[in-house]
C-alpha cells in the first residue's frame, strides 16, 4: 500500500468585484471532481480558495458604489455560498486576500526576496490624474489611437485596429476617472528582478519538470525562457509596487507604497490554507501537522487549477516568488481553456447567450446535470469548450438518465425483495474502474465518462437481450433475478465511477443500494449474493426543453425601457423570510364611518377573529361610501405596530390597490378575498 498522498489544491482566486459567472463555476467543478477522486483513493486533500480583494479596479468600483473597499468586497463575499453549495463545490476553506494572514505572508515573502537580492527599485514616469490625485492604471487612461486615430481607446491597446502601445503614445489622453488630462509624473517603483540569471535558470528547470505543465502550456511560455535576439533575457523585471491611494498591502519600509495586486493574490492561496489550519479546520479533517510543518513538508503536493489567461503569473512569477523566498514550489499547474455558451453566439432572439449559474439553480435545474455535462466536455488539455443547450439535453437525457439511471429502475423490478442472486457485475468492471480512475487522475473526465457509458451500453444490452419481463412470463423468474442482480451489481460499479462528478446522486444511489460509501478500493467489489438493495425511488429527472428556454430567455431590458407594472418601479427583492414577517389576515369590516375633519380617511371597525374589534383608519374615502363596505371581507396587515393618529389609534392597515402616481387618478381598490375565506385566516 503506497503511503497516503497529501495534497494542497486551489482554484484561481476570483476578483471580489462581481458575482461568479459560469466560467468560475466550470473551474471549480473541474477542481472539485479531481479532489473528490483523490479522496476516493485515500489521498488527504486540503482544497481552498479566497476572494482576490485588492487592486485599483476594485478600489474604484467601491468608490462608485459609495462603499469602503472593505465593505465592497465583504458584500461580494457574502454572495458566494449559494453558488458553491448549489453546485456541490466543496472547498474546505474560503478566505480573502485582504485578511491578516495574507498581509503577513506577502510582506514576509517580499522581505525574503529582498534579502535574497531580488528586489530592486527605480524611478519611473507614469500618467497621473491631477484631479483624482492618483496614478492611473493603463485601463483608466483613454485617448485617440496613435495608429488608426479611433477615439476613446484604452491606454494599452486599440480595440479597433488591435495595435498595442503604451499609454504615453495616446493622442489627447484623458483620465477615464475624472476626464482630466493626465500629466507625467515620476515615482519610485519596486521590481522583482526576474531578469536575474538565477531566475531564468530556475524557471527553465522548474517549467520543464516531469509532468509539471501541459505541453501546450509549456510551449506557450517557452518564449519567455529563451534569450532574445540580442542574447539578453526576455523576461524583464516585474513592477510589483503601486502608489497610494491603492487598496492593497503596504510594502514594508516603504511608506505610501503598496504591492501590485498580482503580487499578493497568489499568496492568498497560502493565506487561505494557513487560516484553515489555524482555526482547526484541517485538524478536524484529520490533519496532524501545523500550517508551518505542512507548508514545509516535501511530501505535500501542491496543485493549482487556473484558466489560460493567467498562465504567466502562475508558471513564472509565482513559482519564482516561492522558490527565491525559500518556500516550496507548486508541483503542477493545471490550465483549462475558456467556456463559451452557444459558441459565443451573439444574443439570439429566442435564446440569449449567457448562462447565469444562479438562474440555473433558481429554475430548479439539477446542478449535477451541469457537472456531468461539463465533465463530459473536459479533457486534461488547455482547450476551449462550448456549452450547447441541445447537446446538454442529449447528454443528460440519453446518457445519464437513459443509460445509467434506467438500469437501476428497470432491473430492480425483477429482483424479489431486492435480494441479490449469486452474481457479479458485467465483465470488465475491474478494468473499467482502473481505467476510469487513471483518467480522472489525468483530468480527462470526458474520456472517463465515455468509458462508463460504453460499459452502460453493455449492461443495457445484456438486460434487453435477456428480456427479464419475458423470462418471468415463461416462469423463469430465477433467471430474470440473476440477470437483474448482475445489472444492479453493474449499477453499483458505475455509481462509484460517476461519484466524483455526481456526489449527491451517488449518495442517493448508495442509499438505494444499501452499501457503504463507495471509493476506488470498493468500486468493483460485488455486493454479493444475499445482499438486499432498498426500495427504488426515482433518482433523476430528465432535462426539459422548456427549462433550457427559460434559462436562456434574454433578461428583461434594463431601465429606463423596462416595463414596470403600473408604471411603478418594483421594490428590491426580499426573501421569503422577509415576507413571512408580515402577518396578513382576513378581516370582516363590521362597521365603517366617515371621519369628521378628514376628506381622505374612513374609520373601519374590523373583526380579525381575535374576540375583540380593531380600529383602523384607511385613506379610501375618495373611493368608497362607508355603507358599501360594511359586512365585506378584506385583507389587513395584522402585525403592524399601532399608530397614533390625529383621530385616534390605528391598529393595522387594510390592503388596497392603486397606482403609485396619484395624479393618474385611476382609483383605489380595496382587496376582497374569494368567498369562503373567514376572518382571522392568515394570507400567505
Ligand atoms: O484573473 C483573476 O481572476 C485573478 N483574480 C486570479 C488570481 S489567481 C491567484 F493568483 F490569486
Ligand atoms: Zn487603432
Amino acid at each position: 500500500m503506497p503511503a497516503q498522498r497529501k495534497l494542497f489544491v486551489t482554484t484561481a482566486l476570483p476578483y471580489a468585484n462581481g458575482n461568479f459567472h459560469i466560467g468560475h463555476i466550470m473551474e471549480y467543478i473541474q477542481a472539485d471532481i479531481w479532489v473528490r477522486h483523490q479522496r476516493m483513493q485515500g489521498s488527504q486533500v486540503h482544497f481552498v480558495c479566497a476572494d482576490d480583494a485588492h487592486g485599483a479596479p476594485i478600489m474604484i468600483a467601491a468608490e462608485k458604489a459609495g462603499k469602503s473597499p472593505q465593505q465592497f468586497v465583504a458584500d461580494i463575499a457574502a454572495g458566494r455560498k449559494p453558488y458553491l453549495d448549489g453546485f456541490h463545490i466543496a472547498f474546505d476553506n474560503w478566505h480573502s486576500t485582504d485578511a491578516p494572514e495574507n498581509h503577513e505572508l506577502a510582506q514576509q515573502i517580499y522581505r525574503d526576496l529582498n534579502a535574497n537580492g531580488l528586489i530592486s527599485s527605480k524611478v519611473i514616469e507614469q500618467f497621473f490624474d491631477p484631479a483624482k490625485n492618483m496614478f492611473l492604471p493603463d485601463r483608466f487612461i483613454k485617448g485617440e489611437c496613435p495608429n488608426c486615430h479611433s477615439k476613446d481607446q484604452y491606454g494599452d491597446n486599440c480595440e479597433v485596429c488591435s495595435k498595442v502601445y503604451s499609454p504615453t503614445d495616446l493622442i489627447n489622453p484623458y483620465s477615464a476617472l475624472s476626464g482630466a488630462t493626465p500629466v507625467l509624473k515620476s515615482s519610485e517603483h519596486f521590481f522583482f528582478k526576474l531578469s536575474d540569471p538565477r531566475c531564468m535558470a530556475f524557471l527553465k528547470e522548474w517549467t520543464r519538470g516531469e509532468g509539471r505543465l501541459q505541453t501546450e502550456v509549456l510551449n506557450k511560455i517557452s518564449e519567455w525562457l529563451e534569450p532574445g535576439e540580442d542574447g539578453k533575457a526576455v523576461l524583464g523585471d516585474w513592477d510589483i509596487s503601486r502608489d497610494a491611494p491603492y487598496f492593497g498591502i503596504e510594502i514594508p519600509d516603504a511608506p505610501g507604497k503598496y504591492f501590485y495586486v498580482w503580487l499578493d493574490a497568489p499568496v492568498g492561496y497560502l493565506a487561505s490554507l494557513k487560516n484553515y489550519f489555524d482555526k482547526g479546520g484541517a485538524q478536524t479533517a484529520g490533519e496532524s501537522m501545523s500550517y508551518d510543518q505542512f507548508a514545509a513538508d516535501p511530501d505535500v503536493e501542491q496543485y493549482h487549477f487556473i484558466g489560460k489567461d493567467i498562465i504567466t503569473f502562475h508558471t513564472l512569477f509565482w513559482p519564482a516568488m516561492l522558490h527565491f523566498s525559500g518556500r516550496k514550489v507548486p508541483d503542477k499547474v493545471f490550465v483549462h481553456g475558456f467556456l463559451t455558451v452557444n459558441n459565443g453566439e451573439k444574443m439570439s432572439k429566442s435564446r440569449g447567450t449567457g448562462l447565469d449559474p444562479l438562474k440555473y439553480l433558481s429554475l430548479g435545474m439539477n446542478p449535477e446535470w451541469l457537472r456531468y455535462y461539463l465533465a463530459a466536455k473536459l479533457s486534461g488539455r488547455n482547450e476551449d469548450i462550448d456549452f450547447n443547450p441541445d447537446d446538454f439535453m442529449a447528454r443528460v437525457n440519453s446518457d445519464l438518465v437513459g443509460k445509467y439511471i434506467n438500469i437501476a429502475s428497470r432491473a430492480v423490478k425483477f429482483v424479489p425483495g431486492g435480494k441479490l442472486a449469486a452474481t457479479h457485475a458485467e465483465p470488465g468492471a475491474q478494468a473499467l474502474v482502473e481505467n476510469v480512475r487513471a483518467l480522472y487522475e489525468a483530468r480527462d473526465y470526458g474520456r472517463a465518462l465515455r468509458e462508463i457509458m460504453a460499459y452502460a451500453d453493455k449492461v443495457n444490452l445484456r438486460f434487453d437481450t435477456a428480456a427479464p419481463w419475458k423470462l418471468v412470463k415463461e416462469g423463469k423468474a430465477a433467471e430474470a433475478a440473476a440477470v437483474c442482480s448482475m445489472c444492479l451489481e453493474s449499477f453499483k460499479v458505475m455509481t462509484a465511477c460517476l461519484k466524483p462528478v455526481m456526489p449527491a446522486l451517488a449518495a442517493q444511489a448508495e442509499a438505494f443500494l444499501q452499501c457503504a460509501p463507495l471509493d476506488w478500493s470498493t468500486a468493483a467489489a460485488p455486493m454479493g449474493e444475499g445482499h438486499a438493495v432498498g426500495v427504488y425511488k426515482h433518482l433523476m429527472q430528465r432535462v426539459e426543453e422548456k427549462q433550457l428556454d427559460a434559462l436562456f430567455e434574454p433578461p428583461a431590458p434594463a431601465a429606463p425601457q423596462q416595463i414596470v407594472p403600473g408604471g411603478e418601479e418594483l421594490a428590491p427583492t426580499i426573501s421569503i423570510d422577509d415576507f413571512a414577517k408580515i402577518d396578513l389576515r382576513i378581516a370582516r369590516i363590521v362597521n365603517c364611518e366617515a371621519v369628521e375633519g378628514s376628506t381622505k380617511l374612513l374609520r373601519l371597525t374590523l373583526d380579525v377573529g381575535e374576540g375583540r374589534m380593531r380600529n383602523v383608519f384607511s385613506g379610501i374615502a375618495s373611493a368608497y361610501q362607508p355603507a358599501e363596505l360594511v359586512g365585506k371581507l378584506t385583507v389587513m396587515v395584522a402585525n403592524l405596530a399601532p399608530r397614533k393618529m390625529k383621530f385616534g389609534l390605528s391598529e393595522g392597515m387594510v390592503l388596497a390597490a392603486s397606482h403609485g402616481d396619484e395624479k393618474a387618478n385611476s382609483g383605489i381598490y380595496v382587496l376582497n378575498p374569494w368567498p369562503g375565506a373567514q376572518p382571522g385566516m392568515r394570507v400567505r
